[in-house]
């Protein structure tokens, strides 16, 4: 008797991107999938069924989590609000990633429809950014070099580069954590806008973006900010909808842009926890005209990257009016997006992003890392 490979989501339990994708599996006449919780991956000692297939997932948004994997480099200082411990929280991730990958080429016929080696990248804002360059995907001009390490060396940096208006992002950050979108005006006065507070020597998120305009405390943030890395790119004039600004959400499934959704903002970063709000797909394909299928065919390219993911959330930043589109950044879990069906035409017509992978997955090839390179066997004799 054989059974279906069972589908097992690895995330944070009762959180609605697991919940979501149990939906659409039920949806798909597919039996209910099993969670590994990612508390779970964290410890160690977890099992995994032969013959599962391994779903995985954010892991954002749980707090014991979230602090296994930096609240030792926070130490007392530790609050889940914390932008700092970025740099922690990625090396707890990819060595989980990573063990995880393991533990399922030891489980007989089991498989990760995720690779950990891309995750890694894609959680990687510079390493991301370089990959996309080096391909040929239109990205923002980036900072060259070493991420800065501090506020001084940064403004003489961005002097000598000439660059005036740029987006700083933490290499290892996502929802708009810690992100800075920084200018300085005609005679060199500085003004920051960003989400993070500061507060006695430490930065907090909040869900307020606000406006540094003296240099000491932009300096104080930047000079937090840098210990975990920072990816620094120009600030892209990005097209507007409705007096505000825009970008585009393009989720990309097994190669085809399926899902895409217009986010606006009176602030210059439009992620939705800052008040961004949903624009309208139909306005933003009226403005772009002909050139409108340039906009999901950069998120398809920027995929390409990612070749052994089964999904990735791009986000695209409209500029020229809406005729050209430069990659701001690949999301490994950027498809959270409720109640969102696919594109009409195209093969997620009807359904949400989970269920377009759900689909991509009975019709095509398992997304997955690639064979694992050959690697000499260890010695096994007392001579070293
Ligand atoms: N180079 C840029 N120019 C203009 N806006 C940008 C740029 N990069 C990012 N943004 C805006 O800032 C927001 C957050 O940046 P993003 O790179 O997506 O980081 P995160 O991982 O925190 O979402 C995006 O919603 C986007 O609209
Ligand atoms: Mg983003």
């Amino acid at each position: 008797m054989t059974s279906a490979p069972r589908l097992t989501v690895v995330g944070n339990p009762g959180h609605r991107r697991v919940t979501l994708f149990a939906a659409a599996a039920r949806a798909a006449g597919l039996p209910e999938p099993a969670v590994l919780p990612w508390l779970d991956v964290l410890r160690g000692g977890y099992r995994i069924a032969p013959g599962a297939l391994l779903r995985v997932e954010s892991p954002g948004e749980d707090g014991t989590v979230d602090r296994l994997l930096r609240g030792a480099a926070l130490g007392a200082g530790y609050a889940p609000t914390r932008v700092e411990g970025g740099a922690a929280w990625y090396a707890g991730l990819t060595a989980a990633l990573d063990g995880l990958a393991e533990a399922v080429r030891q489980t007989p016929g089991a498989r990760l429809l995720a690779d950990p080696a891309e995750i890694a990248v894609m959680f990687d804002k510079r390493r991301a950014h370089r990959r996309l360059a080096a391909a040929g995907v239109p990205v923002p001009p980036a900072l060259g070099g070493e991420s800065p390490s501090g506020w001084a060396e940064l403004k003489e940096r961005l002097a000598s580069a000439g660059l005036r208006r740029v987006f700083l992002k933490p290499a290892h950050g996502s929802s708009a954590a810690g992100v800075v979108a920084l200018e300085f005006g005609p005679r060199g006065q500085v003004q920051a806008t960003t989400s993070v507070e500061l507060a006695d020597g430490q930065l907090h998120n909040s869900l307020r973006v606000r406006r540094y305009r003296s240099e000491a405390e932009t300096a104080a943030v930047v000079d937090l900010l840098a210990p975990d890395g920072l990816h620094v790119e120009q600030w892209v004039p990005k097209s507007a909808q409705r007096e505000h600004a825009a970008d585009l959400r393009v989720v990309v499934v097994a190669g085809r842009a399926t899902h895409v959704v217009v986010r606006t903002s009176r602030h210059p970063m439009t992620n939705l926890h800052l008040g961004g709000a949903r624009g309208d797909l139909a306005l933003a394909r009226a403005a772009a005209g002909p050139a409108w299928p340039e906009l999901p065919a950069v998120a398809e390219r920027a995929a390409t990257c990612f070749p052994h993911s089964p999904m990735v959330g791009v986000d695209v930043l409209p500029t020229a009016g809406w005729r050209r589109g430069l990659v701001g950044e690949v999301n490994a879990f950027g498809d959270l997006l409720p109640g969102l069906t696919g594109l009409a035409g195209g093969p997620a017509e009807g359904l949400d992003t989970y269920g377009a992978q759900l689909a991509a997955l009975q019709t095509g090839p398992p997304p997955g890392p690639p064979p694992h390179p050959h690697r000499p066997a260890p010695p096994t004799g007392a001579a070293r």
